[in-house]
């Protein structure tokens, strides 16, 4: 019996490759880039299955037009606001995702970009190395400390608990708000608000963690950074669309807002020129699962997903 045939746009791990050769037959792209609207769509008339990035899109206009060979979009990722769920599951084409395994990882990169950002790690980075640093005094770059400090984490799923795990051994003091009230036993002493804006003006620091929808398009807008207390910092290692960029900016420039630490932009790749003009924003070009333990897992979990498609049974990660 022929083997299933997959193609892989982008350049996974080695593990993940040989395993995936192992089983299938790969068609693997040599130049990884994202992949075009029209090459997803030529794509679908030569495989049964594709194992995408976040950076493969799947509108409703390509699922339209998507060959029924097409079976099962096994993403490598764990957000999948890059496909359009019910679109693909009209045309009877399974999606999945790769949760759980990439959630440490992106905890320690919002961890970083918090304290890199509340110790102005940017600005000091760049005086030692350009040979500016011809100072010391008690009054030089003092940043705000994050032991002892009130962290509110939006979107408590498993991205946002391993970040309040983190923060908590950090002492800090943990607050959340999420569409329901966790469980004692996972939210381990964090404080729940139901409502975010009443949540907003109790944390110094702002963590963001959960998907993006219509509704949490700009969740951070003008109005809702003005709730924060002053001098707050702000982290997102979710999706840039959360944050209003051009108010945070002003938010910044304004003192309200004393810092942030971004990986990911409205606009990717490339990011925002005008925020990188701005020393008290710490920016990361999307790299929060990005270490090779995490790659290899993420790589596992999305053929975990198709061998069991494969094997006529439900995919775990099944999300459409
Ligand atoms: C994810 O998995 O969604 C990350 O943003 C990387 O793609």
């Amino acid at each position: 019996m022929s083997r299933p045939k997959v193609w892989i746009p982008r350049r996974l791990s080695a593990a993940t490759l040989d395993r995936a050769r192992a089983s299938y037959d790969v068609i693997e792209e040599p130049l990884d880039e994202p992949a075009s609207a029209a090459r997803i769509i030529e794509m679908s008339a030569q495989v049964d299955a594709m194992i995408p990035c976040h950076s493969e899109r799947f509108t409703a206009e390509v699922a339209a037009v998507l060959d029924s060979r097409l079976k099962i979009v096994a993403n490598h990722s764990v957000g999948v606001d890059h496909c359009d769920l019910p679109a693909l599951r009209a045309r009877g084409i399974d999606v999945t995702n790769t949760p759980d395994v990439l959630s440490d990882a992106t905890a320690e990169i919002a961890m970083l970009l918090m304290l890199g950002a509340a110790r102005r790690t940017v600005e000091g980075d760049r005086v030692v190395r350009s040979g500016a640093w011809d100072t010391w005094s008690p009054a030089f770059m003092v940043g705000k400390q994050v032991s002892g400090a009130r962290l509110g984490i939006v979107g408590m799923g498993r991205v946002g608990r391993s970040m309040a795990e983190k923060a908590r051994s950090f002492g800090m003091e943990i607050h959340y708000h999420n569409r329901a009230e966790l469980a004692a036993d996972q939210a381990k002493g964090a404080i729940f608000h139901a409502d975010l804006d009443e949540m907003l003006g109790q944390v110094d620091f702002l963590s963001l963690h959960c998907p993006i929808t219509p509704e949490t398009r700009n969740l951070m807008d003008a109005r809702r950074l003005a709730l924060l207390p002053k001098e707050a910092v702000i982290v997102n290692t979710a999706r840039g669309g959360l944050i209003d960029e051009a108010a945070l900016l002003a938010a910044i420039q304004s003192g309200h807002i004393a810092a942030a630490g971004l990986d990911c932009f409205a606009v990717e790749p490339g990011g925002n020129p005008a925020l990188a003009g701005e020393e008290r924003i710490m920016m990361l070009p999307h790299i929060g699962s990005a270490t090779r333990k995490t790659r290899d897992a993420m790589g596992f979990r999305a053929l975990d997903n198709l061998d069991a498609f494969f094997a006529g049974k439900r995919p775990r990660d099944l999300v459409n």
